[in-house]
C-alpha cells in the first residue's frame, strides 16, 4: 500500500512523464512525420495548380480522393499508378464527357498547363503516405 506521499510522487511523476511523452510525440510528428508522409518537398506551383483546379472544378463532386468526397466515380488518390500519365491524359482531355461504363465524366477545355497542373497534383497525390490507404481489395479467387 501506498503511503499518501509515495501516491502524490507516483500520480505527479506519471503525469509528467506521460506528458513528455506525449510533447514529445507530438513533436516529432509536426517535424519529421507530417513532411514525410505528406511528401511536402515536392509541393511545386504545378502541383498548387492541380489542387487549385481540383477545388474550382469540383472533383470531387462526383470521385473521392483520400476518401474524401462522393461515390459516383472513382477514388482517384493512387489513379497516376493504376492508370497511368497517358490514360489520365485522355481523361482529361476527352473531346466528350469520358465514360464508357455508364457514369460520365464533365467534358472540361482544360489548357495544356492545366491538364499539366491537375497531372503534377494527381502524381504527387499518388506519392503521399497513407499508411495503406486505399487497400488493396480483398476479391474471393475465382472459381475453377
Ligand atoms: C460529373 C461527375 C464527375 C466530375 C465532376 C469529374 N469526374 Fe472524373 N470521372 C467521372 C466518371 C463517371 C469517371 C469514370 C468513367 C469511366 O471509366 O467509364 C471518371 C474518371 C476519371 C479519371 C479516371 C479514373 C479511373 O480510375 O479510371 C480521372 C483521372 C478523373 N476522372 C479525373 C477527374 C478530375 C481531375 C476532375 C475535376 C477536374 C473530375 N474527374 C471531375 C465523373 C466525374
Amino acid at each position: 500500500m501506498l503511503s499518501k506521499k509515495q501516491a502524490k510522487i507516483f500520480f505527479l511523476g506519471g503525469t509528467i512523464l506521460f506528458m513528455l511523452i506525449f510533447i514529445g510525440m507530438s513533436v516529432h510528428s509536426l517535424m519529421v512525420g507530417i513532411p514525410k508522409n505528406t511528401n511536402d518537398s515536392e509541393i511545386n506551383d504545378q502541383v498548387k495548380l492541380g489542387k487549385q483546379l481540383w477545388d474550382k472544378n469540383n472533383c470531387m463532386g462526383c470521385h473521392t480522393i483520400m476518401g474524401e468526397g462522393a461515390y459516383y466515380a472513382p477514388e482517384l488518390t493512387r489513379v497516376y499508378t493504376r492508370r497511368g500519365e497517358a490514360y489520365i491524359q485522355a481523361v482529361l482531355t476527352a473531346p466528350e464527357g469520358w465514360g464508357f461504363r455508364g457514369r460520365k465524366m464533365v467534358k472540361y477545355d482544360f489548357t495544356e498547363e492545366e491538364v499539366a497542373g491537375l497531372m503534377a497534383f494527381l502524381k504527387w497525390m499518388d506519392k503521399t503516405d497513407l499508411n495503406g490507404f486505399p487497400p488493396e481489395p480483398s476479391l474471393p479467387a475465382p472459381l475453377q
